[in-house]
């Protein structure tokens, strides 16, 4: 199957990509990490990770088990640049949990109709009910960053947007939904490079669309906002998560610690969960463009 824009990322790779990235991707080894400012030089051994792995997925099975017994509601909110790593993040939490229990929302472009209804209308029936955890791969922010930086929102919708977030959040959260927001971190280059493998893979060609050729070029406007996003919606009640994912082994064990370090249910295992590493996860504080 030919691609609409097929070449256009290794055309951008080898005509307009700064210099300082096509060195480091040249340069590097697949298990190394291309981000300077990364705390660590090379991805995380894959034994040690599928060990971690393995242990929290057995508590988010537990987890699972108490949220069902106890009616409780869970939404996780999943954002980042394109290739961050939202998708496979979430697949690791989901892979042994029943699929009616924890759900994925990944919501298309909005229809005209939905485009007339109050922004925020379209994901409520989504949010999770008793006995429900739900994954949001992309949400709500989608005002915030991409609908900005392609201009799909006017200004003024968005400062709306950015007026009325922090009320719907702290109302879901006062409801007694467990509520999480975690931005996953991901790097210039290895943005880059993973776009080039998707472009280079069949199995992953469908992952590539208009938007992520075209966002290639606007990388700092999605920084701005971005930026912008963390100031207007990192709130007490809702606060962001953000978690470097330029290695996603790291990226995936933090973002479920991050998420079972805050919850109580019955079995917990304090040391399999442990806490996540600070180094690639914390507050808006730690982001890196
Ligand atoms: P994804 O990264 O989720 O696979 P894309 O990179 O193609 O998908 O698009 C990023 C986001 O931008 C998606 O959530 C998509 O719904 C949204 N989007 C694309 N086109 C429009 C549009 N015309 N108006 C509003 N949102 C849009
Ligand atoms: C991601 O990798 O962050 C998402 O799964 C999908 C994407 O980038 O298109």
């Amino acid at each position: 199957m030919k691609l609409p824009f097929d070449g256009a990322i290794s055309e951008f790779h080898d005509t307009r990509a700064p210099e300082s990235i096509r060195r480091a991707i040249r340069n590097a080894k697949k298990s190394d990490i291309l981000s300077d400012s990364y705390p660590y030089d090379r991805e995380m051994d894959s034994d040690a990770y599928k060990r971690q792995l393995a242990a929290l997925q057995i508590e988010l099975v537990k987890l699972q088990a108490h949220v069902k017994a106890e009616g409780s509601r869970v939404a996780i909110v999943f954002e980042g640049r394109d290739a961050a790593g939202k998708g496979g993040t979430i697949k690791r939490f989901r892979e042994n949990l029943n699929p009616r229990v924890a759900r994925v929302v990944a919501l298309g472009t909005p229809s005209d109709r939905e485009a007339s209804q109050w922004y925020f209308q379209r994901y409520i029936p989504h949010l999770p009910s008793g006995g429900e955890i739900v994954f949001f791969d992309r949400s709500w922010y989608n005002r915030a960053v991409v609908e900005h930086v392609f201009d799909f929102c006017t200004p003024a919708q968005r400062t709306h947007f950015f007026a009325q977030v922090p009320d719907f959040e702290a109302m879901l959260v006062e409801e007694g939904i467990h509520l999480f927001k975690l931005w996953l971190n991901v790097g210039r280059a290895e943005q880059l490079r993973r776009f080039l493998d998707r472009e280079r893979d069949p199995l992953k060609q469908w992952k590539l669309s208009w938007i992520d050729v075209e966002g290639l070029k606007r990388w700092d406007s999605y920084t701005e906002a971005i930026l912008e996003t963390f100031v207007h919606s990192h709130s007490c009640c809702a606060p962001w998560t953000v978690i470097r994912s330029d290695d996603k082994r790291r990226a995936r064990l933090a973002s479920i610690r991050a998420v079972l370090s805050r919850l109580d249910y019955a079995g917990k295992d304090d040391a399999a969960v442990g806490l996540p590493d600070p180094a690639i996860c914390g507050g808006p504080e730690i982001w890196v463009s």
